[in-house]
């Protein structure tokens, strides 16, 4: 029988609820964290424990058939990724923040600003749509320390508790999207594993009831 393939986040905030959820559905994964892809034992399912933002073309090229994902990693990359299940976990915003001290008073001050950020899509649609022009710098972590070593006056990244923010002495001015775990699907999954997929989903669906 054909497995169904689901990646979820590697390591990080998002794989623990992940994985939490998938037990809660009564899917039990045999799991040494080191391996890269696990197989549940009573469901025909396989676990791929993937870097957040190589999902999306995982799902594009059909690597895998489905994901746990936040759903702003799949704003930023995964056009023509569909959302098939909103999960109510991993909230999260995507906003810009600048140093405590610097004056602000809208999106018109970021006029000709460096701002770094690792969603680059997600900042250039936001800056076009105001018809804001600024100066991207593209980094793939610890974004919030930008501002302190003079790399750029403002930051786009996620928000969560805020607790990073406060401690790089930022605040945050703008939000640009709000987020929150999905269930994503590939558009090259087989009918074998959609039906895998809906059975799944029924189930995500009872439990996601029952914690409202
Ligand atoms: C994430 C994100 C923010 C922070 C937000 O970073 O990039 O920096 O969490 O959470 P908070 O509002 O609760 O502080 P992470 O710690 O995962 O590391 P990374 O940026 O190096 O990927
Ligand atoms: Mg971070």
């Amino acid at each position: 029988m054909s497995k169904l393939k689901i990646a979820v986040q590697k390591s990080g905030r998002l794989n623990e609820d992940s994985m939490k959820i998938l037990k809660d559905i009564g899917i039990s994964i045999d799991n040494g964290k080191d391996q890269l892809k696990a197989s549940a034992k009573n469901f025909p399912l396989e676990v791929f424990y993937l870097r957040n933002g190589d999902i999306p073309q995982y799902l594009k090229d059909g690597v895998v058939d489905a994901a746990i994902i936040g759903e702003n990693v799949l704003i930023e990359k995964g056009n023509h990724i569909s959302v098939v299940e909103k999960l109510g976990f991993s909230s999260c915003k995507v906003s810009i923040a600048v140093p405590k001290s610097a004056k602000y008073n809208g999106i018109k001050d970021l006029e000709g600003k460096r701002i770094a950020t690792s969603y680059p899509n997600t900042v250039n649609q936001f800056l076009e749509k105001n018809n804001v022009k600024a100066n991207l710098h593209i980094i793939n972590g610890s974004v919030e320390i930008a501002p302190n070593i003079g790399l750029a006056d403002a930051i786009v990244d996620i928000v969560s508790s805020g607790s990073t923010l406060f401690k790089n002495g930022l605040k945050e001015v703008e939000v640009l999207l709000k987020s929150e775990a999905v269930l994503a699907v590939s558009p090259l999954i087989s009918s074998e594993n959609q039906q895998t997929l809906n059975k799944l989903q029924f189930r995500l669906q009872s439990v996601l009831r029952g914690r409202q």
